[in-house]
């Protein structure tokens, strides 16, 4: 059989990897040349990170906000903070970001992980309850693609037990559920401000709470326990330098006024996708809960191989060849099945947290989870930017069409 050739041209599209799909400018340039000229390069004396710090925290309408060096940090710091036992579990997804779950690792806790929503690719209280035991001591939510999790119930549930809830944000700048910012729902947002997020510095993290208590700890986790401000400082517990530089803090500070329209933008353009996909056979277009308000990581289609032959893979490759970089799966496999977990490579070959773990919440069996399997297997991430006009719309729509009808042997 021939192979199926799409017809020419191509549009490029802007570009989350470069200046094409990002908003650094002139701004961010006078920023950090201030920031260089103060000689001030550490957060610990500059006021870069800290003016960072207390508008973000205005913006979400939190307490307190607290950078530092990327979203892994942001994650490792949040759970340092809730301070589990060795051995305690952490209810998450098993589609996320390795980054997210190692650091659960790190500090000496053990992931278990809840089935997803087959339709929004998130955990639900459901799932979520199915693997609550007596040693659950905090449970992460992953508002994933910037979709999400249904929220009241995840709080009812998490609430009536008396456990908390990390909220990752990585990929969910500003989106809501029922009127509130993701991030300030829970006990703790945790967000990533890595290149390919909304807003970016390279690399970086926030961490946002409502809680003192918690706050302090997390401060604390940042700056390697020490006691700053205080009468008699001191290293007070196990913690790491995790702090964001002056440098970072500059572009950030640049960057935040920018996100309000980032998003705006993205969603504009994601409504406009949904128009053009929304009644075609054999695809989903991004199921939202009524609560909820996308902000688009990324876009994702459902792909049902039993109407479109071979699935998301094969629509994937039909938009390589029109230059649409699409990734079928997200991750190539649920974070469960990766070495890490199958063969516990951890500290030497203690195998340690993982020697002290229940064996029901060691249990990967594919069975378990139905509903992430399905999701990797029909999900068609759609790269997605803030620079999309109405053409780099209409080109990824009329080229999904296309592509669709081939495979479908239409065209
Ligand atoms: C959902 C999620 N959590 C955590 C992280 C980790 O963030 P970082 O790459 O900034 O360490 C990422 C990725 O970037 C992510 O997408």
């Amino acid at each position: 059989m021939n192979p199926v050739v799409l017809s020419a041209p191509t549009i490029p599209l802007p570009s989350d990897q470069d200046s094409s799909g990002r908003t650094l400018g002139e701004e961010e340039i006078e920023l950090l040349a201030q920031a260089i000229r103060t000689g001030t390069l550490t957060s610990t004396k500059g006021q870069f990170v800290k003016t960072l710090e207390e508008r973000f925290a205005q913006q979400l309408g939190v307490s307190s906000v607290h950078a530092c060096s990327s979203g892994t940090a942001a994650l490792h710091t949040a759970i340092a903070a809730i301070d589990p036992e060795p051995g305690d579990e952490i209810v998450t997804s098993g589609i996320t970001d390795m980054g997210a779950l190692t650091p659960i690792l790190y500090q000496g806790a053990i992931p278990v992980f809840a089935d997803v929503d087959p339709k929004t690719y998130n955990i639900t209280a459901k799932a979520i309850e199915r693997c609550l035991s007596p040693r659950t001591k905090a449970i992460i939510v992953t508002h994933l693609f910037g979709n999400p999790c249904e929220m009241d119930e995840i709080m009812a549930l998490a609430r009536s037990r008396g456990i908390p809830v990390i909220e990752d944000c990585a990929q969910s700048f500003l989106t809501e559920y029922d009127g509130r910012y993701v991030g300030t729902i829970g006990d703790i947002g945790c967000f990533s401000l890595q290149q390919g997020k909304h807003i970016t510095c390279g690399e970086g993290g926030l961490v946002a709470t409502n809680n003192r208590a918690l706050a302090r700890r997390m401060f604390l986790f940042i700056n390697k326990a020490w006691g700053y401000g205080d009468t008699k400082p001191d290293h007070y517990f196990l913690a790491l330098n995790y702090r964001m530089s002056e440098l970072q803090g500059a572009v950030m500070v640049a960057q935040l006024p920018k996100l309000e329209g980032v998003v705006r933008a993205r969603i504009e353009a994601a409504d406009q996708l949904t128009r053009q996909l929304r009644d075609l056979p054999g695809i989903e277009t991004p199921t939202i809960y009524s609560k909820a308000t996308h902000t688009y990581w990324k876009y994702c289609l459902r792909v049902d191989p039993n109407l479109v032959p071979g699935g998301s893979p094969a629509l994937g490759k039909l938009l390589k060849e029109k230059g649409i970089a699409s990734m079928p799966r997200y991750i190539q496999k649920p974070a469960f099945q990766c070495e890490i977990f199958q063969k516990r490579r951890t500290f030497g070959r203690s195998e340690f947290p993982f020697t002290l773990a229940r064996p029901e919440a060691l249990n990967y069996d594919p069975s378990l989870f139905p509903g992430t399997f399905e999701a990797l297997d029909r999900v068609l991430v759609l790269p997605w930017n803030e620079r999309y006009t109405e053409e780099h719309v209409n080109y990824l729509g009329t080229s999904t069409c296309e592509a669709l009808a081939r495979l479908r042997g239409e065209a």
